[in-house]
């Protein structure tokens, strides 16, 4: 018999090893690049699984391309320098930022090329100019090798492991065109030279910065130290590529954009040379490189300057920050012809679009009180142009927001505002700051009516507990009340507010139907109710419209629109006025879903937590918050109140009540189920009361686990949480116990 020799590796697990390989690959391509998965995340964990198990049964058969690499490398002392073999330059900026941005760079470039008013407009392509940081890939027969840094455009740093850990980066690279095109079609499958460098911006998506800020602010109040919070998504992304410990770059989630080529071995890349600079574009695409969908070809100043417009007007919308907009000369032969001016290429210019970081100065620091008594410190700034807008107040959120960037009065800040975002305090120029002005301190009473204001354990905010007694949270009641998106009062602003409440004409949102009624019951020292039975509707119209006319700026004009206003507002729906009774944490959404749910406003005033918590949208926290406002009788005394002046909207029939056994339960799904589908077994569980929720915790009531189960069975499995098969969730279904 033969003894078996241990140390060969089995064939079989060279070819399982390619494939996972090229398996995952192609899945982090469809993933990372496209967003366009087609095999669901658990799959994608158990190759991956998979290939790092065969790996560490054979270690010498790990490439440094293969998908287990991206994480793992040791920590580093510093970043070697690496010489670039064709430099990396930088573009010339154009800072008007008007049209005329576009039109300087066409004219620039049609004088430099010769050409006459006759000749025709010149080929362009339009990019945008993403804020981030420019990086160097390097790859060695489709194998990334190296990433660089720019540093001084000469000699960058080497971080090759940090990069590696950004999924949308190939670590090998492969022709993703499955369908030749025909022979002489230019932009053809092409063979991936040899050597080839990619230019491109790393940057990070607005979404994984804000979760990352997030994730950071937990840590900080957990009590970690050195940890901080990131200024914005550039300065996290270069913070990341220059960690010097992979494990912790890993944790900070960056994107790419491909944009242009560095050295290039064979120059003709396998084919015919690149005739024009959006071809060498798509095939960088079709080599498995992001490349931006904005990125567009144009002809003449025309095409520049409608791009830079219509860029502009996406600017906020798009999920990553850029700063303007670049232009190139399509045609390369072109290009050689424009050649370089020191270290600037002629052919290219970046046109900025309005800075949304500006340095102003702290005039004062206010604190605000909003409608749920919620007290926000407001820098009150030197008028600063940013964002395009005039800029006078930026919030500063919180007393551990204030305190950490320890804005001062007098101080130098940068104040950052982007799109509709408020404009908030970024930070402090500390060497700009004069003498040792004072601290900020949150009051603990409220600024506007003197009660004692609170911040609850593990609450950021402080709150003014004044209730309605405090002016300050009356006026953004009635405000959020009259709002368009609730029982809407047209004409009622905040400079009118402001005057009902401080002359004590409106002090509940009813008074806004009553308008003058308290003085004239005061007058004839008897109640409102018995008024109400003396006045007919005329004697109310001229009730009000003599109360109104002794505001100031009052026109009798304005006056009769607003009384117009007030009894058209009377007409409403239930979510609107749901929505306008400001209850914490209803917002539209739940509004509306409270509204189709129960149909009756009475039905949602008596709702005890339990059936609350069946809606779509409300959890305990929202449910909580319902029935305390409602369990306050002067709460539900605005509602009678507000019915008894008119104010009336049409009621559903009330909700059926339907059984549910799995009210308040988690479920998370996981592989596939012998004959549910997904969205099945959701609609089944979310029609019994249940909720499903993606990721496994704790809380988790049971996971449903079919064939293929991946990293939530395990994660299920390691925490306690029941397991069921399709068998065992429909028990639970029919409300039998398992
Ligand atoms: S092209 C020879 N295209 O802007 C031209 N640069 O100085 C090389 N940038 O830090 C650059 N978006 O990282 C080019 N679509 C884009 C860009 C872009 C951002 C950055 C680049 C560099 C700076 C140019």
């Amino acid at each position: 018999m033969q003894t078996p020799d241990l140390f060969a590796v089995p064939p079989d697990d060279t070819q399982r090893l390619a494939e996972l390989r090229q398996l995952l690959h192609t899945h982090a391509h469809r993933y990372y690049v496209e967003d366009a998965p087609t095999i669901p995340d658990a799959e994608y964990d158990r190759l991956f699984r998979e290939l790092q198990a065969l790996e560490a049964a054979h270690p010498d058969l790990v490439t440094p391309d293969s998908p287990t690499q991206r994480v793992g490398g040791k920590a580093l002392d510093q970043f070697k320098p690496v010489r670039h073999v064709v430099p990396m330059l930088s573009i010339r900026t154009e800072t008007d930022t008007s049209a005329s941005g576009a039109e300087n760079f066409d004219a620039r470039i049609r004088r430099e090329l010769g050409l006459t008013e006759s000749d025709p407009a010149v080929g362009y392509v339009a990019e945008p100019k993403f804020d981030g940081l420019a990086m160097s890939l390097r790859y060695v027969d489709g194998v990334l090798v190296q990433a660089a840094t720019r540093g001084d455009g000469e000699t960058g740093e080497d971080v090759t492991q940090n990069i590696r850990t950004i999924g949308q980066i190939p670590l090998r690279l492969v022709t993703l065109v499955s369908d030749p095109l025909s022979p002489g079609e230019r932009a053809g499958v092409r063979a991936i030279p040899a050597v080839l460098e990619v230019r491109g911006e790393v940057y990070m998506r607005r979404d994984d910065f804000e979760a990352l800020n997030e994730r950071q602010r937990q840590k900080i109040a957990a009590g970690a130290k050195g940890e901080k919070t990131f200024v914005n998504p550039r300065n996290a992304a270069a913070g990341a590529v220059r960690q010097l410990d992979p494990a912790i770059a890993a944790q900070r989630p960056l994107s790419f954009f491909a944009y242009g080529l560095g050295d290039i071995t064979p120059p003709d890349a396998g084919g015919p040379v690149f005739a024009s600079h959006f071809e060498m574009l798509q095939t960088l695409k079709s080599w498995g490189f992001p490349v931006s969908a904005l990125v567009q070809q144009g002809r003449g100043a025309a095409d520049l300057v409608a791009y830079y417009t219509r860029i502009g007007a996406q600017r906020d919308s798009l999920g990553f920050d850029i700063d303007g907009v670049v232009y190139k000369v399509d045609s390369l032969a072109l290009q050689r012809q424009l050649g370089f001016v020191t270290r600037e290429p002629r052919w290219a210019v970046a046109h900025k679009f309005p800075a949304q970081e500006m340095l102003t100065t702290v005039l004062a620091i206010d604190v605000q009180v909003g409608r749920t008594g919620k007290l926000t410190p407001v820098a009150k700034l030197a008028p600063v142009f940013v964002g395009g807008v005039t800029v006078t107040n930026a919030t500063l959120h919180n007393e551990d927001e204030a305190r950490r960037k320890d804005v001062r009065v007098g101080d130098t800040v940068i104040v950052r505002r982007a799109g509709d975002v408020i404009p908030e305090v970024v930070s402090v120029l500390l060497d700009k700051r004069v003498g040792e002005p004072d601290v900020f301190t949150m009051p603990h009473s409220c600024p506007v009516c003197g009660s004692v204001a609170v911040r609850e354990e593990g609450e950021a905010d402080y709150r003014c507990t004044g209730g309605l007694f405090c002016s300050a949270q009356r006026k953004q009641a009635i405000l959020h009340f009259a709002q368009r998106r609730a029982v809407e009062v047209e004409g009622l602003g905040d400079k009118l507010v402001d005057q009902l409440v401080e002359r004590d004409v409106v002090r509940t949102l009813p008074d806004l139907y009553r308008l003058g009624w308290r003085a004239q019951a005061e007058l004839l020292a008897i109640s409102q109710e018995q008024l109400a039975t003396e006045l007919d509707p005329s004697k109310q119209q001229a009730l009000a419209m003599a109360t109104l006319s002794e505001l100031d700026r009052m026109a009798v004009l304005s006056a009769q629109n607003l009384l117009d206003a007030l009894q058209k507002s009377k007409q409403t729906t239930l979510p609107r006025f749901l929505f306008g009774l400001g209850i914490r944490h209803v917002g539209e959404a739940t509004a509306k879903e409270l509204a189709r749910h129960f149909g009756q406003l009475d039905a949602i005033i008596a709702a005890p937590e339990e059936q609350l918590l069946e809606v779509a949208d409300v959890g305990p926290i929202v449910a909580q918050s319902i029935r305390t406002f409602f369990a306050q009788p002067h709460n539900v005394e605005v509602v009678e109140q507000l019915r008894a002046c008119g104010v009336t909207w049409p009621e559903g029939p009330p909700a059926e009540r339907v059984p549910t056994p799995l009210s308040g339960k988690t479920f998370v799904l996981t592989g596939t189920l012998p004959t549910l589908g997904r969205e099945d077994a959701k609609a089944l569980i979310e029609s019994a009361g249940g909720k499903v929720a993606g990721s496994v915790s704790k809380k988790t009531s049971y996971v449903v686990a079919g064939t293929e189960a991946g990293s939530k069975l395990d994660k299920a499995l390691a925490l306690g949480v029941p397991v069921l098969d399709e068998a065992g969730l429909q028990a639970l279904l029919q409300g039998v116990e398992t």
